[in-house]
């Protein structure tokens, strides 16, 4: 299977400057990406070796849509604490991929240094993080110092101090030519592309408000195991604990908030919300609901709501507002239709989110063998600590700033010491006017 490669994301207009800035620190740079395998001129793509760092769902996601849209890449080492997740990955891809897929025992790492593994293989040319979010700022910090290109799930931090870690790693990986590309992958479907193209050349008229929601009818939960420490029962059921995944507004809505930015032109100025939990079980850090007000530059507010309960209405979709019309881009497979202001249709679309899961890896390997480094980090770490401005405003009652969230907040949610065998104080949930806002 092959696709042209997007010509979404902006990069046009930032590329040609990054690679004046890229040319002149190549020669300083201390962890240069070194040269691929067969990267001179000739008629076959150089091989793309990955290795895998979380080999769940979401890993074995990326690496199928990786193999099915770019014939040159193979699948050469494999990361999780969990090495039967990992044995498990290897049989399926292997049995759909060949020997694309076929490397030895010795390339199954495991433990928590895992990912370090992977980092000083040679082998290895491209990284795909996908383990859950609260480890992704350090991995892809440590991957852009050890020369390798990365695919990084979403969202790539669940706190401000992983947000600082990512804008290091995006200015180190501007430098020393790595290429990041997120798992944002509404950027490049089809169905969002026209739609903001369109809101861009006035398709609503100016814009007022917009709502964004992100309800479902739940989330999976994974109970403890006997035997499991708190460390590795945490990990094993990650969602449930907010320094791994930064509850449900940043480890799911956060596709709805990067639209909102996306749209916007940038992050908002400030937030105010709410929200709660009825239904989680008693050990659950995170909330069900969550609702917050973002206001954008120019007093554009945008309501925004995500909730995980059974039995409810889902939605997944973002409404944006305008003088002549409104737009609705749906997530998944359902399309964007624009109404004018009485609701009649004037222009529909259909959606595929698959393609969009492909045109990352096809973009991200297309980057990589022409020597053209795409570099979002800051895209995606915006709107992971827009879902984390947010979440705070809720969690604490208070309102909170942009500037408060990047220049003020010592929230640091990363265990200082972290061993698989450890013990953790008892999982709390938030409670508005008693959670500090720090
Ligand atoms: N873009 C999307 O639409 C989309 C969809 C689903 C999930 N995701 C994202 O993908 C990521 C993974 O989600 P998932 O659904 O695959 O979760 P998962 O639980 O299925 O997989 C996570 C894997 O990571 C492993 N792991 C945990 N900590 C690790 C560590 N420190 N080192 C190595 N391995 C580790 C686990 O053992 C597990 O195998 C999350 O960030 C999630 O938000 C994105």
């Amino acid at each position: 299977m092959s696709c042209e490669p997007s010509s979404s994301r902006f990069v046009p207009a930032t590329r040609r400057t990054f690679l004046q800035t890229a040319t002149a620190a190549t020669a300083t740079a201390s962890a240069m990406v070194r040269p691929l395998r067969g990267a001179e001129p000739q008629e076959t793509l150089p091989t793309i070796r990955i290795g895998l760092v979380g080999a769940g769902g979401r890993g074995s996601g990326s690496i199928r849509d990786s193999l099915s849209i770019n014939d040159n890449v193979h699948l050469v080492a494999v990361a999780d604490v969990n090495p039967r997740k990992a044995e498990a990955l290897r049989r399926r891809t292997e049995s759909a991929f060949g020997d694309r897929v076929a490397f030895s025992d010795d390339k199954i790492y495991d433990g928590l240094d895992g990912y370090r593994r992977i980092l000083d293989d040679p082998d290895v040319d491209l990284v795909h993080f996908t383990t859950p979010p609260g480890f992704r700022p350090r991995h892809l910090l440590e991957a852009v110092q050890a020369g390798k290109h990365i695919f990084a799930e979403k969202p790539t931090c669940v706190d401000p101090a992983g947000y600082h870690i990512c804008r290091q790693a995006h200015a180190l990986a501007e430098k020393n030519g790595t290429c990041i590309v997120t798992g944002t992958q509404y950027r490049r479907q089809k169905s969002y592309l026209e739609s903001v193209q369109r809101l861009q050349e006035g398709a609503v008229g100016e814009i007022i408000g917009a709502r964004m929601r992100y309800c479902a009818a739940g989330i999976w939960y994974r109970p403890r195991r006997e035997g499991m420490s708190d460390v590795e029962y945490q990990i094993h059921n990650w969602m449930h604990f907010i320094w791994l995944s930064g509850d449900q507004i940043t480890e799911q809505a956060v596709h709805n908030v990067d639209t909102m930015n996306w749209i916007m032109g940038g992050p908002p100025l400030e937030a105010y919300g709410g929200g709660g939990r009825f239904t989680r079980p008693d050990d659950s850090q995170m909330w069900d609901n969550v609702h917050v007000d973002y206001v954008y530059p120019g007093q554009k507010n945008c309501s925004f709501m995500c909730k995980q309960m059974p039995k409810t209405d889902g939605d997944n979709s973002n409404v944006i507002y305008g003088s002549e019309g409104i737009m609705t881009i749906y997530g998944g497979n359902q399309g964007s239709v624009l109404t004018d202001r009485q609701g009649n249709e004037l222009w529909r679309t259909p959606g595929d989110i698959g393609a969009a899961y492909r045109q990352e890896h096809k973009d991200l390997v297309t980057a990589i063998v022409r020597e053209e480094p795409i570099v979002e980090l800051n895209e995606t770490a915006d709107s992971s600590l827009t879902s984390v401005m947010g979440r705070m405003a809720a969690y604490t009652g208070k309102r909170v700033t942009w500037d408060f969230v990047t220049r003020e907040s010592t929230l640091d949610l990363f265990p200082k010491e972290l061993s698989l065998d450890q013990e953790l104080p008892a999982a709390s949930f938030a409670v508005p006017g008693r959670e500090p806002l720090v």
